[in-house]
């Protein structure tokens, strides 16, 4: 084992080392969200600037950046999971039964953030299925033409808006204890910030959502059309 592999297995299996994992992955993943969104904002400028930005996307360095950004979110993606999980274990592994009670509230906040977070990664395979793999020969088809066209035609279904709607409420509840928790591990909380980080954590993640909700409930009822 080299000294670079060994400094890094430390790090890995130091909790302060798995902390920052979450932190730095979160943050990426928190800064992708904020690019979707504002990309996908443009399905209410209308069809062509839609269909451009997404032509731009799977053109720009010949097609070879869409790739990158791919491999990257994933990366962020399993090491964001994966260091959640590996914490969640040696937090259990190291409590003591007297500390149970002290614990409890903790506990409960970290249960919730690893059901809205499984959720999420559920989400994120179907929503991946649906409109870039695009099992469905319709959306195929069109996907291909008229990224626009697919995204209403996607949604055309009640219950895949039902599912896309209780994903991203759960999404805004991820964020809100997750944005503030990054500021938290990178040591920018200081208690006189408090304040200003719960304010645009909460902020950032209701904007968020609505803009997230937004477009399949447009859709639905017929604000965004062919
Ligand atoms: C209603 C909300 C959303 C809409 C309309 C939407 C729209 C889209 C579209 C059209 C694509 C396909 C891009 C392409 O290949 O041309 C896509 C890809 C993707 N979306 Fe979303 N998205 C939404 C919400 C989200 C959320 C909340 C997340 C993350 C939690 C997310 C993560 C992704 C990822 C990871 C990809 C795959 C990128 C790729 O490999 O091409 N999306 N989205």
């Amino acid at each position: 084992m080299n000294a670079l592999t060994r400094c890094l297995c430390s790090y890995w299996s130091s909790s302060i080392g798995k902390k920052l994992v979450v932190a730095i992955t979160g943050l990426a993943l928190v800064v992708f969200l904020a690019g979707h969104l504002s990309g996908n904002m443009l399905m209410y400028v209308g069809r062509d600037a839609f269909n451009e930005y997404a032509h731009f996307l799977h053109t720009m360095l010949h097609g070879v950046g869409v790739w990158i950004a791919r491999v990257g979110l994933l990366v962020m993606l399993v090491l964001h999971v994966a260091a959640t999980i590996s914490l969640t274990r040696q937090n259990r592994a190291a409590r003591q039964p007297y500390e149970y009670k002290a614990t409890q509230k903790a506990s409960k906040s970290s249960r919730i953030m690893i059901l809205s977070g499984l959720t999420i990664l559920a989400f994120v395979v179907f929503h991946i299925l649906h409109f870039t793999v695009r099992l469905d020969t319709d959306l195929k088809q069109l996907g291909a033409t008229d990224p626009y066209g697919m995204v209403i035609v996607g949604f055309q279904n009640w219950l895949v808006v039902l599912f896309y709607l209780i994903a991203m409420t759960l999404l805004c509840s991820h964020l809100s204890h997750g944005v503030a928790s990054i500021f938290q591990t990178l040591g920018l909380r200081s208690k006189k910030a408090q304040g200003l980080i719960q304010t645009f954590s909460i902020g950032y993640s209701v904007l968020i959502w609505v803009g997230f909700v937004s477009i399949p409930l447009s859709v639905i009822f017929g604000i965004l059309k062919l």
